[in-house]
């Protein structure tokens, strides 16, 4: 019976009244995020059809800004900043955290989001997403500075990313597993149509830049070999391999299937980690991630537990089916230790594949 579904609204009430996590201030943030996410669907939606915003701008990472990322941006902060339940918010897209308007009502919460995750595939309909993630001030704080975002990904209270591909789905956790809801354009609500969702441990897929693979370490390099000789070479099985250049979709496939997604380390510019950003795209995923019983690293540290430097800093993501998240931590482990470097393969008669140097 459809009337009988569960809305997004009536979830996080009824799941903070049993959990007795977050309460009513937590629930109607995340309200607010919810209606933003549904603007931002609709201006997803709508396409070239946007009215064109005047100056495309150059964003903090020196990426050019489309339309539809300074839209969305908006979005967010305006539909965000009047609730009362925050005091601060931090967005890929402004180099500073953004301050509440001077005189409205502070809460305690913090917001930290990517409005727009896989902006380049706006321009060729592919799916994109925002992905946010909710932390609690430190106490007394009304106007939170840079610092005090600082937070490693365990003292996330809320994490969730919303999808704009066919259909638009919000998936969130708040610490008691993940829940996706799909937004029910007639009635203009997100339903909860995957309670529950749960990752499984083991999988035939990957995702990765495989365009990168120069510039990969020895680890990353054994990994990806080792799958791709297939059923013949060393995992004895045969894998896909994925890359959608957006990692919210990515996420969501491996929420739904499994899989193992990947943007690791790599030595193309050593000022850079990696490519992902630690606060609002690697952090929100590992939690949802861990909560649906994958795993989420760096490849060389559990994600959730690095302390954040930068609030919009950099790391390398490795995440998804527990069971390859752990393979590749144990290929790291081992080259880290100057063991194992050479990979003995029927279809490679027996070479190295680590070009170490
Ligand atoms: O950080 C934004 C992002 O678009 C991710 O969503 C995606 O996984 C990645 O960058 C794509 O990177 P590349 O351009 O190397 O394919």
């Amino acid at each position: 019976m459809p009337h009988r579904r569960t809305t997004f609204s009536k979830f996080i009430i009824e799941d903070s009244r049993r959990t007795g996590a977050g309460g009513a201030e937590l629930a109607a943030l995340l309200n607010d995020v919810q209606t933003a996410c549904k603007f931002i669907a609709v201006a997803v939606a709508r396409g070239a059809m946007n009215e064109a915003i005047a100056a495309t701008a150059t964003n903090v990472h020196g990426e050019t800004q489309k339309p539809l990322d300074v839209i969305s941006n908006e979005i967010m902060l305006r539909t965000c900043e009047y609730g009362g339940q925050l005091c601060g918010m931090v967005s890929e897209e402004m180099e500073e955290p953004y301050r509440l308007p001077q005189g409205q009502p502070r809460g305690r919460y913090l917001l930290v989001f990517d409005p727009l995750d896989g902006s380049s595939n706006i321009d060729v309909n592919m799916t994109v997403g925002t992905i946010f993630s909710v932390l609690l001030a430190p106490p007394g704080v009304a106007d939170p500075t840079a610092g005090d975002f600082l937070q490693p990904g365990t003292a996330q209270v809320a994490a969730g990313y919303a999808l704009y591909g066919p259909v638009s789905m919000l998936v969130i956790t708040l610490g008691n597993g993940v829940h996706g809801f799909t937004l029910d354009r007639e009635i203009g609500a997100y339903m909860l149509t995957h309670p529950d969702m749960r990752i499984p441990p083991q999988t035939r897929e990957f995702a990765i830049n495989a365009s990168n693979e120069r510039f990969w370490e020895p680890p990353v390099r054994r990994y990806v070999e080792e799958c791709i000789a297939g059923k013949t070479g060393p995992r004895g099985a045969d894998f896909n391999m994925r890359w959608i250049a957006s990692m919210v979709a990515e996420v969501h496939r491996i929420m739904i299937r499994g899989g193992l997604f990947m943007y690791p380390r790599d030595t193309r510019d050593t000022s850079k980690p990696g490519r992902l950003r630690l606060l609002y795209e690697a952090n929100p995923m590992a939690m949802l991630v861990e909560q649906a019983g994958g795993a989420a690293s760096t490849a060389r540290q559990r994600m959730l537990e690095v302390m954040p430097t930068t609030i919009h800093q950099r790391v390398p993501v490795v995440l998804g089916s527990s069971e390859e998240v752990e393979r590749l931590v144990r290929y790291h482990e081992a080259y880290d230790r100057g063991e194992s470097l050479v990979f003995d393969s029927p279809l490679f008669n027996t070479r190295s594949l680590f070009r170490v140097t």
